[in-house]
């Protein structure tokens, strides 16, 4: 057991996370990082609030900043002190198969007491995430889940870099996760949303600024279902990178910044606001919901600058393989299932739980075992269109494992901005086109992100030969 006088030292730590800029990776050889799960104690609601259980890695939710970079080797020890197996997914990142940390299909899951040596060299700088595979829904929503950020080789110009590890708790009026995970009518629907959102683990209070200077703000959205939308009241912030893939910058769409579960984006945010004010931070994805999230709070100080620090440049490029479109083969895959309106109860009885989703009207369902059956084996080196098509009245966060693809078209048109990813985001009923060279040998997950409708059924495998 752990005793009330370790979380009291856990929480300093906690506090003094929240408040450090990430650094970057000192250069080295390689970078040695070892972590553990194991239940813990977080203080997600600030000071006095009542301690809540959770499961962590190194005793911190979020797990640590790995801090890593690019082209080097990276080697990783996770050990198991939960009661039960995991594994750990490095999401995103593409690295061989026997690394993807899916149980069963790329390695025996880590035991409790266990440990597995993660060993890969990150090809793509930018903002990555871990988080386990094994009883996602569980692990995950207990509290599991770091960032993982790959340093480009030379350094981005700003003048700070700043984190945000957004996730999303049920928790219960004492202040512990609420059970009751894996309610088939909840995956039926929109999945697990809780009720409190952490930034960097603690509900967010107010985040310093200071005027004219300009941030790389990463945002990761580590929520088992909630989708964000956030709007940054007074600012503009430009996109400069998509799950971690340099895009040509762009401000969103009424300057929304939209984040399924498990997409990233980094943003550059100039702040231009006056000294002493604040301004909210608005996530206004759910109807008739939208909540302050935080403030972004001046100092009354100096501007930084006087004249801005004009245009976003372009980050540098990852080596990414370009899919040849003219050669590339195309395939459906029809995203099925979920509730369609009428008595929901009734229908999640029939559904027992699981089969609840399907592609291609298969539900392969779980966290990854062995024997999964690939839908698509497809001859390393080739190019791939895949065409996902929603026919159901929910969002999907659609990940594929081990590649990055290019996002070609949603509902027919094409898509600007150059726009790369791992995760993509279907609206219910939407069309999207993805395409990317299958380059990397295994049998890849390609699954919804919403845990609860992955584990239910939204799941194939994708075999690269
Ligand atoms: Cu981040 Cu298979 O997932
Ligand atoms: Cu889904």
């Amino acid at each position: 057991m752990i005793s009330r006088r370790a979380f009291a030292l856990a929480g300093t730590g906690i506090v003094a996370a929240v408040a450090r800029t990430p650094r970057p990776a000192q250069a080295a050889d390689r970078y040695d990082h070892r972590i553990a799960a194991a239940p813990w104690w977080a203080n997600l609601r600030g000071a006095p609030g009542p301690a809540t259980a959770v499961w962590a890695y190194d005793g911190r939710v979020p797990g640590p900043v790995l801090r890593v970079r690019q082209g080097t080797p990276v080697r990783i020890a996770v050990e198991n002190r939960l009661d039960q197996d995991t594994t750990v997914h490095w999401h995103g990142i593409r690295l061989p198969f026997a690394m993807d940390g899916v149980p069963g299909l790329t390695q025996p899951p880590i035991k409790p007491g266990g440990r597995f040596v993660y060993e890969f060299t990150p090809p793509d700088a930018g903002t990555f995430w871990y988080h386990p595979h094994a009883n996602s829904l569980q692990q995950i929503g207990r509290g599991l889940a770091g960032a993982l950020i790959v340093d480009e080789a030379e350094p981005v110009d700003v003048d700070r870099d700043v984190l945000w590890m957004l996730a999303d708790w049920r928790l219960t009026k004492e202040g512990q996760v609420a059970p009751g995970f894996g309610n088939a009518m909840e995956a039926a629907m929109s999945g697990r949303v809780g009720n409190t959102v952490t930034i960097n683990g603690a509900t967010p209070a107010d985040q310093p600024v200071r005027a004219g200077e300009r941030i790389r703000l990463r945002l990761v959205n580590a929520a088992l279902a909630r989708i964000m939308a956030l709007r940054f009241e007074g600012h503009r912030p430009v996109v400069v990178a998509v799950d971690g893939q340099p895009c040509q910058p762009f401000q969103p769409e009424e300057h929304l910044l939209l984040l399924g579960p498990a997409m990233r984006l980094d943003v550059m945010l100039d702040m231009q606001g006056e000294p002493g004010r604040r301004y909210p931070v608005i996530d206004d994805f759910y109807d008739g919901l939208a909540y302050p999230l935080t403030h972004l709070a001046y100092l009354r100080q100096e501007p930084l600058r006087r004249s801005g620090s004009g245009g976003v440049s372009t980050l540098p490029p990852n080596p990414l393989p370009i899919p040849d479109l003219d050669a590339a083969e195309r395939h459906e895959l029809v995203l099925q299932g979920g509730m369609m309106g009428g008595d929901a109860l009734a229908n999640a009885g029939k559904m027992q739980g699981s089969g609840i989703w399907a592609i291609n009207g298969v539900s392969m369902h779980g966290d990854g075992h062995a024997g999964m059956t690939p839908s698509l084996v497809l001859p390393r080196g080739t190019s791939h269109i895949l065409a996902l098509r929603n026919e159901t009245a929910w969002w999907h966060p659609m990940h594929l494992h081990g590649h990055s693809f290019l996002l070609l078209s949603r509902n027919g048109s094409n898509v600007p901005h150059q726009q790369w990813g791992d995760t993509v985001l279907l609206a219910p009923w939407e069309r999207v086109e993805i395409a990317f060279v299958a380059d990397n040998p295994g049998d890849w997950m390609l699954h919804c992100h919403v845990t609860d409708h992955q584990v239910t059924g939204m799941m194939t495998i994708l075999r690269v030969d």
